[in-house]
């Protein structure tokens, strides 16, 4: 028996993703983001309102950051998606979190964060429904102690967990289940 809920954002899992913009004057903006994700083979989509000051930052400086928070950093990440610059302009030094500049794209890379995509930002587009920022990457930067022993980026060791919208939860992410493109291999008729 399924029950019907109308029209709802509600899909699940959604990411976790953080934006890392410098404002005008350099200075760290970071916001959490859960409506965008990977677009095509080279490009990103960030879904966002309008009058956050990563906006504004975008718009100015025209390159980003877009990284997975691991778990350690639950608290830090969530609150960097409660407060605005626009109030709070010293809000990323207030999470105790630390920055670097990328070496690729003028924007600002979290070193707590274990998984990092440096982008340029391609285009703007107003949409009826909102703001849509398509980005573009330039480099991906990954924590070492999130290689596994053949170099390659681990889900395991990143600790990214993801958000649920319908009671406002982070719920964590990590255990494999199987091996994509081979799960159901045994099902495909030959
Ligand atoms: C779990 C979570 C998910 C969020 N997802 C989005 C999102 O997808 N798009 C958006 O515009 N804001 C989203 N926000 C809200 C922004 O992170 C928040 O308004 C932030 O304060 C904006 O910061 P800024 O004004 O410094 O850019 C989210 C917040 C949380 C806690």
């Amino acid at each position: 028996m399924k029950r019907s809920f109308g029209v709802k954002p509600w899909l699940y899992p959604m990411p976790t993703y953080m934006i890392g913009t410098y404002d005008p004057d350099g200075a760290v903006d970071e916001m959490m983001m859960a409506w965008g994700g990977i677009c095509a083979e080279n490009m990103v989509a960030l879904n966002l309102e309008a009058d956050h000051k990563t906006v504004a930052n975008l718009r100015s400086r025209m390159a980003f950051t877009l990284a997975v928070p691991g778990a350690d950093t639950l608290a830090q990440s969530d609150y960097l998606g409660i407060v605005s610059a626009n109030k709070v302009p010293d809000k990323f030094a207030r999470s105790g979190l630390h920055a670097v500049k990328s070496e690729y794209v003028d924007a600002p890379v979290v070193e707590e964060y274990p998984l990092t995509l440096e982008c340029v930002v391609e285009r703007f587009e107003e949409e009826p429904y909102g703001l849509r920022v398509l980005g573009r990457i330039v480099n991906v930067l990954c924590e070492e102690s999130a290689l596994d022993e053949k170099g390659r980026i681990d889900p395991a060791r990143l600790r990214a967990f993801a958000f649920d919208q319908m009671q406002n939860g982070y719920y964590a992410m990590g255990e494999k289940l199987g091996k994509a493109w081979n799960a159901g291999a045994g099902l495909v008729k030959g």
